[in-house]
Parts: structure tokens; C-alpha cells; sequence
């Protein structure tokens, strides 16, 4: 489904925030990528959302290298970056449709989901209003509307619950639920570890650019009666 391989990143000031990561994220899976500030979380998602190109390595997602197949791995995927920059002179609505047009979601399909997702999100009032006068929140929850709208085989988040209500962060969690449900495949990035071990399948960490562990959340606690932050505290914690 979702394959690292080997990827590297070093940056051009010479930072090697990503070193030789593998991952291998299967199909209907809710995978929570966690570490430190500066850990290479957001570099890594940048680099299997093509963002940015790895130093080394490659990933393929359902087959499509995003190296050498760029358009046919962007198919696969949509992707909610951690900072929900939207052009401010549009409305929501053109927004929503211009991702429809772009992913070829059919009128019935667009018009079925604006509604479904809007309405959960609370934000179908704000549609005719332009972007520039959505708080933080609205932006970030129309993002996810627009990432959900194309139904994609993969969904990608980088830090989606920063910034949301208690009731959107409950309403992204069942939606993301939901997508694995249908057989769709969630991967995210998140400093909320509560909401990661309770809502992942599997849960990586990584520390300085590396994979420190890999697994359920049980696996990762070594079926030790103690919460995933009181592990991933121990296993990051700096000598
Ligand atoms: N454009 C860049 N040029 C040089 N170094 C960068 C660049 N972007 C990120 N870095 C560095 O790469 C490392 C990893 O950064 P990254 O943003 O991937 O971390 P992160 O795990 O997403 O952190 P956070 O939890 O704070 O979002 C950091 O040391 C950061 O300073
Ligand atoms: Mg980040």
C-alpha cells in the first residue's frame, strides 16, 4: 500500500533530518507517526507526499513511485499539510470544487459530500464566505474537507488535531475511522499520543531522523501497563 524505502533527507545546509527510514503501511491500517519537535515527522510526510525530494530512497505508494511516477502516486493519496494555507481570496465553496474538478469527483458524489463533510465540521455556513475571514480552525477543517472530498485511497495528515475544537478533533477521529471502515488507509502525524494510541492500528516513532520503533501500541508498550507517553518519553528522552 504505502511504502518508505530507505529514505533519506539532507537538507541543503547540510541537516540530515530524515536517515534510511523504512515503513510499510498496509491497506485499511491507521498509522500514527509520532517523535519530538524536530524529530523529521513533517520532512518525511513532505518527502511520500512529493512535497520535497528525498537525498535517498523512494516511496511507493500502491505501486507508484513518487519519484518516477509522480502523478499516478499523486492519485493515490490527498494530503492536509500542518499549516492550512488556502489562497484567501476564494470562497470555501470554490475551494471544495476546485478540488472536485481536480480529482474528477462526479456532481453527485461533490454535491453529497460538501454537505456530509461541511455539516459535521460546522463550516456549510461559511462556503459562500472567502477564505481570508476563516479563523485558523475553519481553514484547517475546510482543508480536511477538500483532502476527504476525492474519497482517496490514502489519507495523510501532518499534526491534523493542532488547532481543532474538541468537537472536530471527535468528528476527524470518527472520520478517519470511517475511511479505514471502507477500506481506505490513514497516516498522520501527531504530538496528541493519547489520541494515538487509542485511535492506531500501528504507531511508529522516530527520534533524530531515525525509527526507534514500530508496531501496535501494545507491541511498542511490551504489553507493560503504562501509557504510550510514558514510553515514548523514555525511549526520547535525551542522556
Ligand atoms: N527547509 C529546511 N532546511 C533545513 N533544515 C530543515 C528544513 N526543514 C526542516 N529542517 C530541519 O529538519 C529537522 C526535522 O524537521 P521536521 O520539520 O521534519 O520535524 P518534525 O518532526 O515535523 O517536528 P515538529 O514536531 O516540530 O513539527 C529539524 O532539525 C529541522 O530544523
Ligand atoms: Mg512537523
Amino acid at each position: 500500500m504505502l511504502q518508505v524505502n530507505r529514505v533519506t533527507k539532507v537538507y541543503t545546509n547540510g541537516k540530515k533530518a530524515v536517515d534510511t527510514l523504512d515503513l510499510d503501511i498496509k491497506k485499511g491500517e491507521i498509522f500514527g507517526f509520532i517523535g519530538p519537535n524536530g524529530a523529521g515527522k513533517t520532512t518525511t510526510l513532505k518527502m511520500i507526499t512529493g512535497i520535497i525530494a528525498p537525498t535517498e530512497g523512494d516511496v511507493l505508494i500502491n505501486g507508484h513511485s513518487i519519484l518516477k511516477d509522480a502523478v499516478g502516486a499523486k492519485h493515490q493519496f490527498t494530503f492536509v499539510p500542518d499549516h492550512p494555507e488556502i489562497y484567501d481570496a476564494i470562497k470555501g465553496i470554490e475551494y471544495l470544487n476546485f478540488i472536485a474538478d481536480m480529482y474528477d469527483v462526479n456532481k453527485e458524489e461533490r454535491r453529497q459530500r460538501i454537505e456530509k463533510y461541511t455539516k459535521i465540521f460546522q463550516i456549510e455556513d461559511a462556503l459562500s464566505q472567502t477564505v481570508n475571514s476563516y479563523s485558523h480552525g475553519m481553514r484547517q477543517k475546510l482543508m480536511i474537507c477538500g483532502a476527504l472530498l476525492p474519497n482517496p485511497n490514502v489519507f495523510i495528515l501532518d499534526e491534523p488535531h493542532v488547532g481543532l475544537d474538541p468537537h472536530s478533533a471527535k468528528v476527524l477521529k470518527d472520520l478517519m475511522k470511517e475511511h479505514c471502515d471502507n477500506g481506505g488507509t490513514v497516516l498522520f502525524s501527531s504530538h496528541v499520543l493519547e489520541v494515538v494510541e487509542n485511535l492506531c492500528d500501528r504507531v511508529a516513532i522516530i527520534h533524530k531522523g531515525k525509527l526507534i520503533a514500530l508496531g501496535t501500541p501494545e507491541e511498542i508498550k511490551h504489553d507493560r501497563s503504562v501509557s504510550l507517553e510514558d514510553i515514548f518519553l523514555e525511549m526520547t528522552k535525551d542522556e
